[in-house]
């Protein structure tokens, strides 16, 4: 059993996550995979705020990211502190020492994946991100390897638990207000709603999406996404008696070098499998040439689940580090079509 020295940032619902993971799956790991994960130090905003996860024997509390970040036993980081600008210089200082690095933080990735895989790259480092999109479906591992050879038509996917809940809350005859409230209470909702509501966090998610899948990268002004604030209980009811769904979609297609995008209210008629996506849950539609249609469905959030895809990658990294295996990256763009947004 080889013992690889973990450093985490941030223990908040998805590190609590992690950490809970950890201790469950630890007899596992080494059994299965050879490896021990030692959890050596996690780095918090407040050292003395109250918390329900109980942290390992021996695993060092610190309030700072330079003292996990920069400790020379640490070879591998997750970073789950969900902050974009701080995370950021975390993870390039984390890279830039040739640490492997796990991350959930979708804003940071779809805005700068690709110059922070360029870099890892150089460094021959591993740098993961499955929990960043869709939590618990391993959406990124699926198309990386599933659809090596294969070439993706169309992506359609619900990448939005809580806006998600909130329309089929409306259409069952909630209000916006009460089902978004209930939505914050379940614990899917980011702190600030705006980005799930305003179709910005699935936006950032197609961003990600759109480089496994096409190879090629999409900006945000590209998706130009429109959310839900828009529509009423009264709408949603009104189109669902006709025999239709409003579905938060995200989606993009490719047709003729070109590669059409959208993150808007779509109507889906009840006899599409994502028309029956209800509730917290997310689904990812695939078309290929090889595959054909399938459908991903699972958890899009929740601590466990969440920690459970970061936990994933780590033990890939994990054994990337054992073995001296220089990483492979695939998501950097390698495609520069055209872009055409479906709601111009
Ligand atoms: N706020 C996100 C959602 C959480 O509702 O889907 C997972 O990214």
């Amino acid at each position: 059993t080889t013992t690889i020295e973990v450093g985490m940032l941030g223990l908040g619902t998805v590190g609590s996550g992690v950490v809970e993971r950890l201790t469950q799956a630890a007899r596992k790991i080494e059994q299965t995979q050879g490896i021990r994960l030692h959890l050596a130090a996690v780095a918090v905003n407040h050292l003395n705020a109250p918390r329900a996860v109980k942290l390992p024997i021996g695993t060092r509390l610190t309030d700072s990211l330079t003292n996990v970040v920069c400790d020379q036993r640490i070879q591998l980081i997750i970073e789950v502190m969900g902050t974009v600008a701080t995370a950021k210089s975390a993870i390039k200082a984390a890279l830039n020492q040739g640490k492997s690095v796990v991350t959930a933080n979708k804003d940071l990735i779809a805005t700068a994946g690709a110059e922070l895989t360029a870099l890892a790259r150089r460094q021959h480092c591993d740098l993961f991100y499955e929990a960043s999109v869709a939590g618990g479906i391993p959406i990124l591992r699926t198309l990386t390897d599933s659809y090596a050879t294969d070439n993706i038509q169309s992506v359609d996917g619900i990448i939005n638990g809580t806006a998600n809940y909130i329309l089929s809350a409306m259409t069952a005859g909630q209000t916006y207000g009460d089902a978004l409230a209930a939505a914050q209470a379940a614990g899917y909702a980011e702190a600030d709603p705006t980005n799930d509501v305003g179709g910005i966090d699935a936006a950032y998610k197609l961003m990600i999406l759109s480089r496994f899948a096409f190879g090629q990268g999409l900006t945000f002004q590209q998706v130009a996404p429109v959310g839900i604030t828009g529509l009423s209980a009264t709408i949603c009811q009104t189109v669902a008696r006709h025999g239709w769904q409003i579905k938060l979609l995200a989606q993009a297609t490719q047709h003729n070098q070109q590669l059409y995008c959208r993150v808007a209210p779509v109507a889906v008629a009840q006899t599409q499998p994502l028309s029956e996506i209800a509730g917290v849950q997310n689904a990812i539609a695939v078309q290929s040439d090889a595959i054909g249609a399938s459908l991903y469905t699972g958890p899009g959030a929740g601590s466990t689940a969440t920690a459970n895809s970061v936990l994933n990658d780590v033990i890939v990294a994990a054994q990337h580090l054992v073995n001296g295996q220089s990483a492979v990256n695939t998501a950097l763009p390698v495609n520069q079509g055209a872009v055409t947004n479906l709601a111009d």
